[in-house]
């Protein structure tokens, strides 16, 4: 196996999905602002993707499902026979069985290798996992994601943008002494969330920019549309939303805008959604 998904299998079975003492995964933990204030908005970005799956079916494919860090991603899959899940970690998918049981199968396996036949799945979810494929090999994925894909069924990338106007804004006016007056006046202090003790070993990661999709998905001919997930990280969240009115304000501003204008703001966000339809063969033949 390549070294970068052999940092990826190590850093989820030794680190990411294992618990902290209060219950959560490691990784949650270590890249997910985790203040109660949060939690709506973090939903309603969850729950935004169900619109875009059928509503049964016989197979869901959860590609890169880890331990399914929340119960918004389980409920993608609820009409569906079963929740097919696809994971390099061993300790994440059973966790995934810790949660799905019966209903799942747990297949320890890469998404660039897919061990299933055509056109078997009714609908597929990546959840913030085809970044952590080797650069050169996330077209490959895509390719074996469309490639098991029903015909007019729908999967959906929950991907991270390399650069995002909205929140690279923040590390560079975090110094600036303006923004901290402002920030005095406007937000008061508040607690950080739950912490981890211990340092985050390293992880692989290589995010594409917007192009390089429109690039290699029209040279293949794969259809797709994009969509904003969520246009904030934790880096905005924690130096902008405090838990007061501003905070919860600003929280609604910006899920306002994610619904309102979802295709405007696809790439300004830090996380689309990348959605491909298969097309029926009838379709695609003629
Ligand atoms: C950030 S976690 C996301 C987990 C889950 N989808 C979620 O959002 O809660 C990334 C997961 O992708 C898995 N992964 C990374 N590369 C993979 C590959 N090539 N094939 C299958 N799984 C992979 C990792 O092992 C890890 O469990």
């Amino acid at each position: 196996m390549r070294p970068e998904k052999i940092n990826v299998q190590e850093f989820y079975n030794r680190f990411g999905w294992q618990k902290t003492p209060d219950g959560l995964f490691k990784d949650t933990v270590a890249w997910v602002d985790l203040r109660p204030l949060l939690l709506p908005y973090y939903r309603r970005v969850r729950n935004r993707a169900k619109a875009f799956f059928k509503k049964k079916g016989d197979f869901f494919l959860d590609a890169g499902s880890g331990g399914i860090s929340y119960p918004e991603y389980l409920e993608y899959a609820q009409g569906f026979s079963k929740q097919v899940c696809v994971d390099l970690s061993m300790v994440g998918l059973k966790e995934a069985r810790d949660k799905l049981g019966e209903r799942g199968l747990y297949i320890l396996g890469d998404m660039t290798l897919l061990p299933f036949r055509d056109e078997v799945f009714d609908a597929f979810a990546c959840n913030h996992a085809l970044y952590h494929v080797p650069a050169d090999e996330q077209l490959q994925a895509l390719r074996e994601l469309y490639r098991t894909l029903k015909a007019e069924a729908t999967g959906v990338i929950t991907y991270t943008w390399p650069f995002s106007p909205i929140s690279d804004w923040i590390p560079m006016k975090n110094k600036s002494r303006l923004f901290g007056l402002v920030k005095k006046i406007f937000f008061s202090k508040t607690e950080s969330g739950p912490v981890l003790v211990e340092e985050i070993p390293p992880l692989y990661g290589h995010p594409h920019p917007p192009s390089w999709f429109r690039q290699v998905l029209d040279e293949v001919k794969i259809p797709y549309t994009m969509r904003v997930a969520q246009l904030i990280d934790p880096v905005f969240s924690r130096a902008l939303i405090r838990e007061n009115v501003w905070g919860r304000l600003l929280l609604g501003l910006l899920a306002f805008l994610e619904d309102w204008f979802p295709r405007w703001l696809s790439e300004k966000g830090r996380y689309p959604f990348i959605i491909l339809k298969k097309q029926s063969t009838d379709k695609t033949d003629s």
